[in-house]
């Protein structure tokens, strides 16, 4: 066969031979990732009964409730609630009328500020504090500053019953693993109270072996749904609630029936309350201080450590050792897209807060690891994780938020 005819065949075959490898490839990559997605579905619903488990393959379909890539929606306020003098309840509602999905019990939602009055574009997150099968969403915020800069600031007083704002999720790590011979103990401070009332709500449509929630207020003024767990302390015996307030008024003693008791409780009186801690699930929100020492306690009074699971609302102080083993060694970040390179100062607490002071433009949304909205591409180095990220990364990225420079190190950013 002369040369002229193997050419076209010797093509044809490498042509062949490119197809099968690319498909191949393809196969493979989609067999992995839907392996993945089934396995990951299946851990997460090991635990709920079938019923919720059902639910939750139909909401979520093929992807599973931490993979799923969140998806933006514009909503109308159609509800605005005082819950306590600096708390007040949004209820949202999809602009178009559609009900929106459900969500886990414990999860949040990232919100939107939109750029006006010179301010620029934030982004804030806030958990989902209803039910969880509504329809409709609802956040409950804490006026944290009156600056004009806050975010929960510009909820309070410009948004109202029929503004639109624009919301991402809902998502988050930190949600209700419902198994149904299992204690849940809900462990609430202040404001933190919001991500366990959707959890308390489905303990009570679940066959647990019991319900404890400890809720810690400040004093009477600042009490977020103590009215609704008042009333659910009466309604849902099955329900253990305690509720402390700091700072008790002049002259009232505490509720007959202990529901309203005075000071501040710890771990002994939560540990005392319980009857099989090997049985019993944790769930922590409140301030970072307050949460490390009563996981301590429960630890220490034999609670599992692997079954307290917490939810933190703002950004943590690295420990003491990692600020001294990066002051043993400096290391420096380059910035790519803004072509700054200097030096990590060692007291930064993450590598975004250095990124700001470094007037590196990156967006974020909650500081704790939680919403993704900061993720940037390291192109070069490595980094060290403070916190465990709750969101799913992609290869190469980073979540500047939640970690520091391990060595130099070059960021798309
Ligand atoms: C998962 C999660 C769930 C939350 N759920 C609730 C909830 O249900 N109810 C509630 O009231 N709050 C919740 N928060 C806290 C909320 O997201 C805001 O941090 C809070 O409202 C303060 O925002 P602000 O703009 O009013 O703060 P400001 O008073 O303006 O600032 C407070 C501090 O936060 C710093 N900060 C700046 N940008 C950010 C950012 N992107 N993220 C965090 N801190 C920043 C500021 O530098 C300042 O030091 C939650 C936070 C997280 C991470
Ligand atoms: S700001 Fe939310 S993950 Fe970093």
């Amino acid at each position: 066969m002369s040369h002229w005819t193997i050419a076209p065949i010797m093509l044809l075959a490498a042509a062949i031979v490119t197809l099968l490898i690319i498909s191949s490839r393809s196969w493979l990559r989609n067999g992995l990732q839907k392996r993945r997605m089934e396995r990951t579905i299946a851990i997460q619903t090991q635990c709920w009964d079938s019923e919720i488990s059902a639910a939750l393959q139909q909401t979520y379909i093929n992807l599973s409730v931490t993979e799923r890539s969140a998806e933006w929606f514009t909503t109308k306020i159609v509800r605005v609630d005082h819950e306590s003098a600096d708390v007040k309840s949004f209820y949202l509602v999809e602009a178009s009328g559609s009900p929106l999905p459900r969500f886990l019990p414990g999860q949040h939602l990232l919100i939107e500020r939109p750029l006006s009055d010179g301010l620029p574009t934030e982004f804030r997150c806030y958990s989902l504090s209803d039910d969880c099968q509504q329809g409709y969403w609802r956040i409950s915020v804490k006026k944290n500053s009156a600056s004009v800069a806050s975010v929960s600031r510009w909820l309070h007083e410009d948004i109202d019953v029929g503004d639109t704002v624009r919301v991402r999720g809902p998502t988050g790590s930190f949600y209700l693993h419902s198994c149904a011979q299992r204690h849940i103990v809900l462990l609430s401070a202040g404001i933190g109270v919001t991500p366990l009332l959707p959890m308390f709500l489905e303990t009570l449509k679940r066959s647990h072996a019991s319900v404890s929630f400890f809720a810690q207020f400040r004093d009477v003024d600042h009490m977020p749904f103590g009215e609704f767990l008042l009333n659910a302390a009466h309604n849902f015996p099955k329900a253990r609630i305690q509720m402390w307030l700091s700072e008790f008024p002049r002259g009232v003693k505490g509720s007959s029936t202990n529901v309203i008791q005075e000071g501040k409780y710890t771990g002994s009186d939560v540990c005392n309350s319980i009857e099989d801690l090997h049985q019993t699930d944790f769930y922590l929100c409140g301030p970072e201080a307050w949460q490390i020492k009563l996981k301590n306690d429960l630890i220490e009074c034999g609670a599992g450590e692997k079954n307290i699971r917490f939810e933190l609302f703002q950004e943590s102080q690295p420990p003491a050792q990692l600020v001294a083993e990066r002051q043993a060694a400096p290391c420096s970040v380059h910035f790519r897209q803004s072509n700054k390179l200097t030096d990590f100062a060692s007291t930064y607490p993450n590598l975004l807060g250095f990124a700001m002071e470094s007037h590196v433009p990156i967006n974020s949304g909650c500081r704790t690891g939680a919403c993704g909205t900061c993720a940037v591409k390291l192109l070069l180095g490595k980094v060290r994780y403070i916190r465990k990220p709750q969101f799913q990364l992609k290869t190469n990225e980073i979540l500047p938020c939640v970690c520091v420079p391990d060595g130099n190190i070059v960021v798309d950013a």
